[in-house]
């Protein structure tokens, strides 16, 4: 008979992360448009970011990623259950990249789709699969964020275009009966206002036939609504789960600007090296920032197993979110 005092969890038992070769600092963008090193590193934290060769498309990225989460977690690709992929830059409107993906990966039995809620896609993403996996509909989840920013970015613009860099990031998620206290996603919480839609969006679609299209952002508008709504979602989280800020090990947020992320921490009383932070390295990569900034946690011994970890996105839509995950 099943123990009545455990409970079905999505734990995370795979990471993994993509990042393109080539690497462009803020001296080679001052060389395509009006800026300066100083001015991107004071006003965002961004020190470089990877921008794609044409044959790493989202799917290219997303896979490799994915392929290591699998590998990290031991799982042959062909037990996997589903695929779910956050991204804003698609390799096509279809087939879905979870799809392509799916078969790069040789993962036959998964079924897959992607889902579009710009830069907090990967939380809603986790929030999907945390559900499905409760449900038990599927006993393994992929969840990947991936992203090629740079294919968006109009470099007439050099309010937009230093801000953005492409990569993927994955994480597996397992259905686990586990005890209180144990590891597993303990929450999501997602958030939307599409009355903000028109501060953050790319300027084209099935809407007109303008080719390509650019990515467009008002972003003081856009900073003014991040932190607060943010320390929302955060305190959200700990509040349904009865925790404070103290009982927070790291902080995963999106790596927009290191400014609202600094915002956040303070807000939340963390010192910095309760923080996580990649903005320097990796730009706003989107959706693939989260699972890009976790990876690089794992990998420098920071996010070991029985630790709490707090994640918070918000982006275009605007939508938001925070997840909370004990590894
Ligand atoms: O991931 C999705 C969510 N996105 C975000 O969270 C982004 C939120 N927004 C931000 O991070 C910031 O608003 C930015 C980094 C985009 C801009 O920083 P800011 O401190 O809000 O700058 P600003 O837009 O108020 O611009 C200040 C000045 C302007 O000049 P004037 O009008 O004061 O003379 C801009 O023209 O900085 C100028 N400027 C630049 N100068 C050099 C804007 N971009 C640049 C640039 N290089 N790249």
């Amino acid at each position: 008979m099943a123990d009545q005092s455990l409970l079905k969890r999505a734990v995370l038992t795979g990471a993994g992360a993509y990042l393109p070769e080539q690497i462009l600092t803020n001296e080679d963008m001052a060389k395509r448009v009006d800026t300066s090193d100083e001015w991107i590193v004071e006003r965002t934290g961004i020190r470089q970011r990877h921008f794609a060769a044409p044959h790493e498309t989202a799917a290219y990225m997303g896979a490799e990623a994915g392929r290591q989460a699998l590998e990290k977690a031991g799982l042959n690709p062909e037990s996997l259950g589903a695929i779910i992929v956050a991204t804003s830059t698609p390799d096509q409107a279809f087939p879905a990249t979870a799809v392509r993906i799916q078969a790069s990966l040789g993962a036959k039995k998964a079924f897959g789709f992607d889902l579009s809620a710009a830069c907090s896609g990967f939380i809603y993403g986790l929030s999907v699969a945390d559900a499905m996996l409760r449900a038990g509909q599927v006993k393994s989840v992929l969840v990947i964020g991936t992203e090629v920013f740079s294919r968006l970015l109009n470099f007439e613009d050099r309010t937009t275009c230093v801000l953005f860099g492409d990569g993927a990031g994955a994480v597996l998620l397992e259905a686990r009966d586990v005890e209180q206290g144990g590891p597993g996603l303990l929450s999501t919480h997602l958030y939307a206002d599409g009355s903000l839609g028109d501060i953050l969006y790319v300027d084209c679609g099935t809407h007109d036939n303008r080719k390509p299209g650019h990515l467009v952002m008002h972003g003081r508008e856009v900073f003014r609504h991040a932190v607060n709504l943010l320390a929302g979602a955060v305190n959200d989280a700990l509040a349904e789960n009865k925790l404070s800020a103290d009982d927070i090990d790291l902080l995963v947020p999106h790596q927009a600007n290191k400014r609202i992320i600094d915002g956040v921490g303070k807000k939340l009383g963390l010192p910095a090296e309760r923080v996580v932070i990649t903005v320097h390295k990796h730009a706003n990569t989107s959706a693939a920032s989260i699972p890009l900034a976790l990876a690089d946690a794992i990998q420098e011994g920071r996010a070991v197993p029985g630790k709490l970890l707090l994640l918070e996105a918000l982006g275009g839509g605007l939508t938001w979110g925070s997840a909370l995950l004990r590894l």
